[in-house]
């Protein structure tokens, strides 16, 4: 498996788990571990003996926002000309799920990376906030965007506006994290729920999130179109007739993943 400078990559059964790592900076995304986590994001996403990705951080900190040493001294137009948070598109596309497993600091760019994620597991420690503000700069890698379709304007513009902190049973409450557990129960709770779409079909798995990622998209109808067609394409699947076989017969599945 690659070595990365900055990230932690390991795989457990059919996940695979990505665990940011420079404790001394609080995993403040610098260009280095961005390039680091899409690297491996996407070679998971190539990899058919992976079918769900965790992503995680520390227990003091999933990330404590973009590395604001690094863009201190930045002008405009380096940050255009370098489009300084670019490559984090493309983590925001990878086909696999990626659950969000995270603890303590998610600020700022923290914040964001996790609501790039399909699902977002929160510790009872977990703190999120968009900081950005009291920076002098604003939310820039999609908080604005991001926050707004999870939580709603009102929530949104609170958060955004104050730079307040919200706690994990307020990101619950909210809709910006799915679920709270025990810090001590994240990873673990992190792997049954990556374990539990890992063991899906994966054609089902990738046209699920691509109609779910269409739902941020399309208007009404045109998602429903979206739907409709890539429902009818499970059916050319050899997983459509053996998932639908193995419920007429009373056993459990066996997915070949095609
Ligand atoms: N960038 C660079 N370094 C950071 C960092 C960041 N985002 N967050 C923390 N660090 C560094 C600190 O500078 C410190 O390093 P030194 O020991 O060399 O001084 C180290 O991590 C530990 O941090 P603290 O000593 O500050 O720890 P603390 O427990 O007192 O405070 C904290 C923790 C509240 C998270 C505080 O570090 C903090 O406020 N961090 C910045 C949060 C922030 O503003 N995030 C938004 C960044 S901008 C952004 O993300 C833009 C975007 O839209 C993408």
């Amino acid at each position: 498996m690659t070595e990365y400078a900055t990230i932690v990559v390991e795989t457990r059964g059919r996940v695979g788990w990505i665990t940011l790592n420079r404790p001394e900076v609080l995993n403040a995304l610098d260009t280095q571990i961005m390039r680091d986590v899409v690297a491996a994001a996407t070679a998971f996403d190539a990899d058919e003996g992976i079918g769900a990705i965790v992503v995680t951080g520390s227990e003091r900190a999933f990330a404590a926002g973009a590395d604001i040493k690094e863009m201190e001294s930045k002008t405009a137009r380096e940050m255009v000309e370098d489009d300084h948070f670019g490559d984090w598109s493309r983590f925001a596309a990878v086909r696999t799920p990626v659950v969000a497993a995270v603890s303590g600091y998610a600020l700022g760019g923290g914040c964001e990376l996790a609501m790039m994620c399909d699902i977002i597991l929160a510790a009872d420690t977990a703190k999120f906030a968009l900081p950005e503000l009291n920076l002098g700069v604003m939310p820039g890698m999609g908080g604005t965007q991001r926050l707004i379709r999870a939580v709603g304007y009102a929530k949104a513009a609170d958060i955004i506006l104050t730079g307040r902190r919200i706690d994990a049973v307020e990101a619950e409450r909210s809709g910006l994290v799915s679920r709270v557990v025990p810090a001590s129960d994240l990873l673990e709770e992190a792997g049954k729920i990556a374990d539990t779409i890992a063991s899906k079909s994966l054609p089902s798995v990738y046209a699920a999130k691509a109609a779910l990622d269409a739902a941020m998209e399309t208007p009404l109808a045109e998602g429903l179109r979206f739907e409709k067609e890539a429902f009818a394409a499970l059916f050319d699947t050899e997983d459509q007739k053996e998932g639908m076989a193995a419920f007429r017969e009373k056993r459990a599945p066996e997915f070949r993943n095609r």
